[in-house]
């Protein structure tokens, strides 16, 4: 293992830690933008107790309401405008991860020059990163993407239906505020849709990642484990403080970055599955409870000792044999039905997608993620036939 961590990201997590934002906002300056989605934090009460903590911070701000699930980059745009124009020093995301990441490109939007999409990559020959943002502190209101103390962010083109990716050291938040109080509003599907997201963040590096990785394998498991025992719980009742809070606990080491230490993993299910909330703007974590289980079974065949180590630690089925073929499919199979009684579902027709577009949904996922071969990488890395075989698995 050879690899280098840093994570700036100031976390605060706990009950009530909402009222906290005005003084750690107060770090970074005097007028804020707040950024939130399509109104769940209005209904809920979160935006005014979040308002009340910066006005007695003596803190101004704007907001940059209706940032849609699955964000548009035109949204992105309009908030970097706004952000500018008011003269804003800091922003804040009160919302999901939709909001998180549109807050972080409009932070970067404030300072970069020229056209925003060439931060992601979409196929083009020069990718710009973003080098300079505002700061960004990151209120989450439901557990899932990780978003709030990573560096990435995840945008939709609306006129290409591209969904892309960009990360960059100025994109981390400064600081996240986590507070799961303010998830307990978010109703099953998303919560359901949630637990799956952060499963997959790490079955990702568990499954795509180099050999020799037990402390991260733990980890993984650790978090898979965890979300499994607590996640059934938040979704039977959402006002279960305790389960909300270990489910987003969970969701935030899912994808910081130190689970994923030294894994050097690529993330070909969520590649796949951009491509599908992009051109049909269903939940990420929906379509990832669609994607992960139809991949896993191709990718067994590559590697059936991991698979059947998952089997074996995660569902405690007895191996015959290391690369016991057999367990790794249950494994796989218990994992499908764990995913369908939290109410996720498993299937492309479930969310009314049909066989009519396998071809586009694989040549867009490689626009964004392939490699100098045509090939996404992964393990195994996969063709574009590889791609629609999987998805054609899962109609
Ligand atoms: O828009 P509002 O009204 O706020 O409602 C939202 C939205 O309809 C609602 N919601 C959020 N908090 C709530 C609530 N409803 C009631 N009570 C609350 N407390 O939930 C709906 C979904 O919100 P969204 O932000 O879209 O969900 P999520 O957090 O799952 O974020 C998904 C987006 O993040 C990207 C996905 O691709 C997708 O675009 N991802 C970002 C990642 C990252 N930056 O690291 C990694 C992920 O793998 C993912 O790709
Ligand atoms: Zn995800």
């Amino acid at each position: 293992m050879k690899f280098e961590y840093q994570n700036p990201t100031h976390l605060i997590f706990g009950a009530g830690t909402l009222a906290r934002l005005g003084e750690v906002t107060g770090a970074y300056g005097k007028k804020a933008m707040i950024v939130t989605g399509g109104g769940s934090v209005k209904r809920n009460g979160t935006f005014d107790r979040a308002v009340a903590s910066l006005k007695s911070a003596g803190i101004s701000f704007v907001e940059c309401d209706g940032v849609e699930p699955n964000p548009r980059l035109s949204s992105v745009k309009r908030g970097g405008e706004l952000a500018k124009k008011e003269g804003c020093d800091v922003v804040i995301a009160l919302g999901g991860g939709s909001v998180m990441d549109a807050a972080k490109v409009m932070a970067a939007a404030v300072f970069y020059e020229g056209d925003l999409w060439d931060m992601f990559p979409h196929g083009q020959a020069n990718r710009r990163l973003p080098a300079k943002a505002l700061p960004v502190i990151t209120v989450p209101t439901l557990a899932a993407t990780g978003s709030e103390m990573n560096s990435g962010a995840v945008i939709t083109d609306e006129k290409t239906t591209i969904k892309s990716f960009v990360g960059g050291k100025c994109l981390y938040p400064k600081a996240a505020i986590v507070d799961p109080e303010l998830t307990v509003s978010v109703p099953k599907d998303q919560t359901a849709y949630g637990i799956c997201d952060l499963i997959t963040h790490v079955t990702e590096a568990y499954f795509n990642g180099v050999d020799g990785t037990p402390v991260q394998d733990r980890f993984a498991e650790g978090v898979i484990l965890t979300a499994m025992e607590y996640g059934p719980k938040a979704v039977a009742d959402g006002n279960d403080l305790e389960a909300r809070a270990q489910v987003q606990w969970a969701s935030v080491v899912a994808l910081n970055g130190w689970v994923q230490a030294g894994c050097l993993a690529p993330y070909p299910v969520h590649m796949i599955e951009h491509t599908l909330s992009a051109q049909h703007d269903i939940a990420h974590g929906a379509g990832l409870a669609i994607v992960n289980p139809a991949w896993m079974r191709f990718a067994a065949k590559n590697r059936p000792a991991r698979f059947a180590q998952f089997a074996h630690r995660i569902f405690g089925i007895e191996l015959k044999s290391a690369d016991d073929m057999d367990a790794a499919l249950e494994g796989i199979d218990r994992f499908e039905a764990f995913l369908r009684s939290i109410g996720c579902p498993t299937r492309l027709s479930e969310c009314g997608i049909g066989d009519d577009r396998l071809d586009r949904y694989a040549e867009d996922t490689l626009l964004v993620a392939g490699n100098a071969e045509g090939q996404l990488p992964g393990r195994p890395a996969m063709t574009k036939a590889d791609i629609v075989e999987v998805l054609r698995s899962a109609l």
